[in-house]
């Protein structure tokens, strides 16, 4: 833990020293051994410019869709940005109109009310329904607020913050509901190198010829390989349309990319970084379990589903009593920083989210914290 208290960035620098930090999606884990070659080569020969008008980006993560999701992507129709959140924000200002209505499916990772607004457009809330052990799309409801005008989708793709890969067959009826209404899908799909083995997880492009016709999807490996103050992602399309679209991005758009975070997805993304990265999904396919077990353990009030994807649990605290936001308190008297629930949307109130990429002794030490107040 003092290693990871010499870190600057967010995670480690917004709380005292006392305070176990499990909020802001970043992992405390050393980095794929390729990443640091890289990079340590970057520094040495001083390649600090700005990226190339060709990079070998789109090809590697060509290679990792067809290697990871069994999809192949064509290089040709991706272009880099700085991130995720610009790429969102930089495709909704082009396919809608300043007013426009955008479908977001609260909780969801709470930037999405800030980016749909930033792109012009208004937010349209349609929660996730609650299965009774899982969440899923409500497509109907999409289907009415399209039917009143909505004019996209921005679908998180598995889902933050409840971990949640959606079924192909419901990407596939969310993709024929926006093209019945002329309406496109923005597919965030940051955490999808983070889906679990055997969740069935699809990259929303590979799942019909309608989902390529409506299709956008801004992917990265700024989640699974903590990349995130690097600034690389890139943009993804799969038709003649959704092409010109992204290609008729303004230059700067691409320009803004970081050259370290194009230096390290790159090497995120080839083949060298797969055992590193099927060693990260083992080590938090056993962090998210043993979560389930402490907090049976002891915080048997909380409810919490084991997620198919990712590094963070969204906990349902509302049986404890502490309020709309319990997060709060946890702060206050346990010094665990985690997401506050209600940040997700409505939804949101009662609940937590808790970042586990991280040791298990955190996570424990956290967790122990936390029963004690109760
Ligand atoms: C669903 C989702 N989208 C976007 C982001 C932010 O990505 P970026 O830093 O590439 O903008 C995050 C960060 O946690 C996220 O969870």
């Amino acid at each position: 833990m003092e290693r990871l208290r010499e870190r600057s960035s967010e995670k480690w620098r917004e709380y005292p020293a006392d305070v176990l930090p499990l909020f802001v999606a970043e992992t405390d884990f050393p980095l794929a051994p390729e990443i640091t070659r890289v990079l340590e080569r970057a520094v040495a020969i001083g390649d600090t410019g700005y990226i190339a008008s060709r990079t070998p980006l789109p090809e590697a993560y060509a290679g990792f869709a067809a290697r990871r999701f069994g999809w192949s992507p064509d290089p040709a129709r991706m272009r880099p940005t700085a991130d995720v959140s610009m790429g969102i924000v930089e495709i909704l200002r082009r396919v809608t109109s300043p007013g426009d209505r955008v479908i977001v499916t609260p909780p969801v990772y709470p930037p999405f009310y800030e980016l749909v607004a930033e792109a012009g457009a208004v937010v349209e809330r349609v929660p996730l329904r609650d299965t009774g052990s899982g969440w899923e799309l409500d497509l109907e409801g999409i289907g009415r607020a399209l039917d009143a005008g909505a004019r996209a989708i921005l679908l998180c793709n598995p889902h933050n913050p409840t971990g949640t890969v959606h079924t192909s067959a419901s990407l596939a009826a969310l993709a024929e509901l926006a093209a019945s209404h002329g309406a496109v899908v923005v597919s965030d799909e940051i955490h999808a190198p983070l889906a679990q083995p055997g969740t069935g997880f699809t990259p929303f492009l590979a799942v019909s010829d309608t989902a390529r016709a409506v299709g956008y999807a801004v992917v990265s490996g700024s989640k699974a390989f903590n990349l995130a103050g690097l600034k690389c992602a890139l943009m993804v399309t799969a038709s003649e349309d959704t092409t010109r679209v992204v290609r008729g991005l303004p230059v700067e758009v691409e320009w803004r990319t970081g050259q370290f975070g194009l230096l390290a997805a790159v090497a995120a993304f080839s083949p060298q970084s797969d055992p590193w990265l099927d060693g990260l999904l083992a080590t938090l396919d056993e962090n998210r379990r043993l979560l389930a077990d402490l907090l049976t353990a002891r915080l048997p009030a909380a409810r919490y589903r084991i997620p198919d994807a990712g590094y963070l649990a969204w906990i349902d605290l509302t049986d404890l009593g502490w309020g709309d936001n319990p997060s709060r308190r946890i702060l206050r008297e346990a010094r665990v920083a985690l997401h506050f629930g209600p940040a997700f949307g409505a939804e949101g109130a009662g609940h937590v989210r808790l970042n586990f990429g991280t040791s298990p002794a955190i996570i424990t030490e956290a967790i122990e914290r936390i029963a004690a107040l109760s």
